[in-house]
């Protein structure tokens, strides 16, 4: 997805406003992960992101976004953010981050998505990590006690005496 930062997106430093940038995330990590599903996405969750460099007014600004993972009904999606000045053609790679979409039927009741196979290095090494940061989120959520957190309990070697 390719957006044009026009003054109305723009702080009073004319930087790109975060919320702006988190906006356009969010609409082009749901598209794909309805690409993937071919149902009605929500979002469930965000995992933290950061502004390291801003974005200047006049910036082209191009999002990627691409479903790492599915499990049941959600999905995790990875998100690239690039900015171009022009006419310098300057680029720099702005942030990621990853979105978790959960696929839901017409009442809102979330419904079994497929499988997604990764292909190229990049995608099997997005596709390992996704088991433990979907761990570590729903732990953040409460949605799952850390003792259940296995890949989590591999890593920081939680294990109980
Ligand atoms: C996301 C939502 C559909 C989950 O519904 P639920 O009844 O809690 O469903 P479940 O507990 O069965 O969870 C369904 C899936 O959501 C995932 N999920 C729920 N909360 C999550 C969270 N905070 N982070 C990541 N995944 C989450 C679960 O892990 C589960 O995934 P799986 O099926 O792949 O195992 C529901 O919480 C919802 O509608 N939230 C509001 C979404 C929304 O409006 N988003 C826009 C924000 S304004």
């Amino acid at each position: 997805m390719t957006e044009f930062v026009l003054p109305n997106d723009t702080n009073t430093l004319n930087n790109l406003m975060g919320g702006k940038l988190m906006h356009w995330m969010d609409i082009v990590s749901a598209i794909s992960a309805q690409k993937h599903s071919n149902r009605i996405v929500v979002t469930a969750s965000v995992d933290n992101v950061s502004f390291g460099k801003p974005i200047q007014l006049g910036n082209v600004v191009t999002l990627n976004a691409k479903v790492t993972r599915a499990f049941s009904s959600s999905m995790e999606v990875h998100i690239k953010v690039e900015a171009e000045d022009i006419p310098s053609g300057k680029k720099f790679a702005s942030n990621s981050a990853f979105f978790t979409f959960v696929a839901v039927d017409q009442s809102g009741r979330p419904i079994d998505v497929p499988e997604a196979v990764p292909e190229t290095d990049e995608e099997k090494e997005l596709y390992a990590g996704a088991l433990r940061r979907r761990q570590l989120r729903l732990v953040l959520a409460g949605r799952m006690e850390p003792d259940e957190a296995t890949e989590l309990k591999s890593i920081f070697n939680f294990e109980k005496e």
